[in-house]
């Protein structure tokens, strides 16, 4: 157990008390059958630790594979993928996390703000967080490359993955990575997500999350266009007027090889637990239309 704040409210560690991963099956093979029909595996989803998300995914997202957490500014995805994080190192999958827009240690004091401390993870190896941008910039001074290639970024990427022998990976956001500090075309960005997507999950190990920033009012998912079809799975978050009420939501708008078709769900962010999922949409709008909240 983390130590407590003075000033932070208490750790409610929604995570302490999340139902500890199901052992494998001793039997050969770890499947069970669900309903008749579907095929389930502790070992083929990574859970996520979003209470109501597992559920809703048939388990989690599929190991080794990635995922785009999109939305606008300040709709959680940040909360979102440290989230995912904290989860897999409490079930003994420590977690890589790649700072991009804001350094590491003003994200710390947010998230202990936040009700998370993170130190002890830290500490012991089951969080790592690693500054690019500072990376980078350190370089440009050096003076060593003017121009970073794609390779290196993932190597560096990748080693720093293999110090801790992390299982998850968090690039918030991605597309500045991409850019490396400067304006780049879209083909060769393009090129560039692939070669990462794809370096990145022929190692097998990392469950990924690339977060994308959604310009307000936009009907994109990402900067580039190909993060969506490059990610097995794409999350978007949103806040929405319904009935004069203004509430969060979270659209699951692909989910590959899980039960779920695309569906909106109601949820909220709760300081020291996160992102809650309340109900789906649907079931909210004929509540709050019936005039009952
Ligand atoms: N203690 C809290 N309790 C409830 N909600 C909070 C709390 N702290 C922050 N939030 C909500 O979380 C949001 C920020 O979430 P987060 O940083 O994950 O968003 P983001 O999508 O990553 O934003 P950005 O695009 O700026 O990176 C805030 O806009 C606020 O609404
Ligand atoms: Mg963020």
């Amino acid at each position: 157990m983390l130590p407590q704040q003075e000033s932070a409210p208490p750790l409610n560690y929604a995570y302490g008390d999340v139902a500890a991963p199901e052992p494998p099956t001793p039997s050969y093979p770890a499947l069970r059958y669900q309903q008749g029909l579907a095929l389930q595996s502790t070992d083929l989803f990574a859970p996520t630790g979003i209470p109501g998300l597992d559920e809703i995914l048939g388990g989690g997202f599929l190991r080794g594979k990635t995922y785009l957490v999109a939305g606008e500014a300040g709709c959680g995805k940040t909360i979102f993928s440290i989230q995912f994080l904290i989860h897999g190192a409490l079930i003994g999958e420590p977690g890589l996390y790649i700072a991009i827009d804001e350094p590491t240690n003003q994200l710390l004091r947010g998230l202990r703000l936040f009700g998370w401390d993170l130190g002890d993870l830290i500490s012991s190896r089951r969080l790592m967080f690693l500054d690019m941008r500072t990376h980078f910039s350190k370089i440009y001074l050096r003076d060593e490359r003017k121009h970073i290639e794609p390779r290196y970024i993932i190597e560096q990427i990748l080693a720093a993955a293999r110090k801790i022998n992390a299982k998850r990976l968090v690039i918030d956001p991605i597309a500045p990575l991409v850019y490396g500090g400067k304006e780049e075309d879209v083909l060769y960005a393009r090129e560039f997500l692939r070669e990462m997507v794809f370096a990145i999950e022929k190692t097998g190990e990392l469950t990924t999350i690339m977060t994308s920033e959604i310009p307000t009012g936009s009907s994109k998912l990402s900067r580039f266009g190909v993060e969506e079809f490059l990610a097995s799975g794409i999350i978007v978050l949103g806040i929405e007027e319904i009935y004069g009420n203004v509430e969060r939501v979270m659209y699951i708008r692909k989910a590959r090889w899980a039960p779920v078709k695309p569906s909106k769900y109601i949820f909220d962010i709760v300081s020291g637990r996160g992102i809650v999922i309340r109900e789906p949409l649907s079931e909210y709008i004929k509540r709050v239309s019936r005039g009952s909240r």
